[in-house]
């Protein structure tokens, strides 16, 4: 029987927490989050993003998986945190073609499913459901929400964010920290830094300003 390895989360991430304590391979060690209050189903807060180099002093062998969606400051953890710490965490229904290569930290939930000849960056994240088909070129910090759908050959540069249920369809390609929302089916390539919406995908005219996903 293999030992489980010690691993901490960054940023709370409820089905991420429920999927490493399925896990044989981990020890869930706990969670850095810079809000101490936050609810992490009663796993040890470590600290804020700070207390790393302290922690990786007295702990070289804990592993980290960083939780958080938004792939412009997943990135900016990723250099935080040192790329040696990532670790990479598959469910025991996730799915990963033996002809598929997958950088350091990347997670691959329930029911997820990257298939042959994919090839994904360091900090992808799959969220439960999402398929990356055969093919695939993933950038680095790319995260797909629950139930999208990547199709044969497609092209998603470093920090795309995909939102749930879309689907992006063969051969286009989505440039670097761009936006897809929920839903949306993308047949033709987006270019960098845009947010597409709908069926079929159309940049998001902002009425209103908020956050955004990267
Ligand atoms: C596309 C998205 C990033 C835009 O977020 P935003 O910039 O905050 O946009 P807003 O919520 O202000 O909405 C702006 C407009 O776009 C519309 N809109 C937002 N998301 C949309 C979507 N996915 N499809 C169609 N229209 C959408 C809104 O209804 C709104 O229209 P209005 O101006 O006519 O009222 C976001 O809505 C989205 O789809 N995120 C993905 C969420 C997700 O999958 N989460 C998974 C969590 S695990």
């Amino acid at each position: 029987m293999t030992q489980s390895r010690p691993i901490a989360m960054v940023g709370v991430d409820k089905d991420l927490i429920d999927l490493i304590q399925e896990l044989p391979d981990w020890e869930l060690a706990g969670v850095f989050d810079s809000h101490p209050a936050a609810d992490a189903l009663g796993i040890p807060h470590l600290g804020g993003d700070d207390a790393w180099a302290e922690v990786h002093v007295a702990r070289p062998d804990l592993g980290i998986v960083i939780a958080i969606d938004p792939t412009g400051l997943k990135s900016k953890l990723v250099i935080h945190y040192g790329r040696d710490a990532l670790r990479t965490v598959i469910a025991l229904d996730g799915y990963v073609a033996r002809s598929a290569t997958l950088g350091p930290g990347c997670i691959v939930q329930r029911g997820a499913r990257v298939l042959p000849a994919a090839v994904l960056g360091h900090s992808v994240k799959l969220n439960v459901g999402a398929t990356v088909h055969h093919d695939g070129r993933i950038g680095d910090c790319v995260t797909l929400a629950p139930g999208c759908t990547i199709l044969g050959t497609v092209t998603l540069e470093d920090r795309v964010y995909v939102g749930a249920g879309a689907i992006i369809l063969p051969k286009v390609t989505v440039g670097k920290g761009a936006t897809i929302g929920a839903g949306a089916v993308v047949a033709a390539d987006v270019p960098e830094g845009m947010t597409v919406v709908g069926v079929p995908a159309r940049p998001l005219e902002r009425r209103r300003k908020r956050e955004p996903m990267s």
